[in-house]
């Protein structure tokens, strides 16, 4: 009797361990490894495959109303995935430092967003597409908030206003540091492009002093202005990129240092602003054909992010009219569709 009570009691012991393994399994993958990051052979074939289809495809144009991006080599092109376990895979000029310009708003966003919270930060700027220019000054008159969203050019400066620092110079280092631990590596200035652009950005002022006139503008405008210019002149390279998508991919942990840089419960609110206003009045289309979010910015990087997967980043400066990067949309379309990265297809998440 004792015998076969200690046996059940033994059943009953090795039951509750053998059901609990799985579950400790993928606790311990999860904590290390993202169950859904793609595979490496497959990844890399990817993107080799797109870096041949598209890097003779000469369509579009640099933008000029900076006089520095004019100059970039137009045939520079690079692509990077950086996958929420840190897998990099990357092809073409990879290493080439290119401004990193409306992509810099995403992360001032998240900056904005850990020091106020989403609440503070929705009720200030809001998340609404324009359907208009990104730098539109109809579109502050127009909008019932003003701002926008935090992607276009009025509600990036707005939001630039509202990141803490007692000078100007104090916000400028608190952005710049908290670039570099998204990427995971330190970030500078491309003092030339920064140069450029604040000798010719004569409609960035007056979109700010138009958001003063609807008190929508937080600190002095000439101020959040410059701060934001230098924003969008730090250099970054495709994998830097990559990563910095992957961070957002990674619900803000930065897979190569393993810092939370952004807070969790803000991603979702960061990616669905992305998804509606990342490519601007291309928006809409880009949710059609790829599902995915995304940021562009005029001197030709365009970071996509797949969720618990990983990032695309792509560099290729010549711009389609609504300034996103024409080759960067193709080669992500493209990377998206065969590793089925699409959000809004169920076969994403492996319902066939
Ligand atoms: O303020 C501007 O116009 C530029 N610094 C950034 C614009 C930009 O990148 C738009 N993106 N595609």
């Amino acid at each position: 009797m004792i015998t076969r009570k200690i046996s059940t009691a033994l059943l009953l012991i090795a039951a509750c361990i053998a059901s609990a393994l799985p579950y400790a399994a993928i606790a311990q993958q999860s904590k290390n490894v993202s169950p859904v990051a793609p595979r490496r052979e497959l990844v890399e074939a990817v993107v080799r495959e797109a870096y041949q289809k598209f890097k003779d495809d000469t369509s579009g144009k640099n933008a000029d109303y900076i006089p520095y991006l004019a100059k970039v080599d137009s045939k520079l092109f690079g692509i990077a995935v950086v996958t929420t376990d840190n897998q990099v895979f990357a092809v073409g000029d990879v290493d080439y430092s290119f401004s990193i310009q409306s992509i810099s708003k995403v992360f001032t966003l998240a900056l904005a967003m850990n020091e106020l919270g989403a609440d503070e930060v929705f009720k200030k700027i809001g998340s609404e597409p324009t359907g208009r220019a990104f730098n539109s000054p109809i579109a502050v008159v127009d909008m019932p908030t003003h701002t926008g969203n935090p992607l276009v050019n009025a509600g990036a400066i707005a939001t630039v206003s509202l990141v803490s620092g007692a000078t100007a110079d104090e916000k400028w280092n608190k952005i710049l540091d908290f670039y570099g631990r998204v990427a995971g590596e330190k970030l500078v200035l491309i003092d030339e492009v920064y140069k450029s652009e604040a000798a010719t950005n004569t409609g960035n002022k007056a979109l700010s002093y138009l958001l003063a006139k609807y008190d929508r503008i937080y600190a002095d405008p000439f101020e959040s202005v410059d701060v934001y210019t230098k924003q969008c002149s730090v250099g970054v390279n495709t994998k830097q990129l990559a990563r910095m998508g992957a961070t957002l991919a990674n619900n803000g942990v930065n897979p190569a240092t393993g810092e939370q840089v952004i807070k969790s419960e803000d991603v979702a609110h960061i990616l669905s602003t992305m998804a509606m206003a990342g490519l601007y009045d291309g928006s809409g289309g880009w949710a059609w054909s790829v599902g995915l979010p995304a940021k562009s910015g005029v001197g030709g990087g365009i970071v996509a992010i797949a969720p618990g997967k990983g990032a695309i980043a792509v560099f290729a400066p010549p711009l389609d009219e609504a300034g996103n990067s024409v080759k960067a949309q193709k080669v992500i379309d493209y990377v998206s569709e065969k590793l089925n990265y699409n959000l809004f297809s169920p076969s994403s998440v492996s319902l066939k």
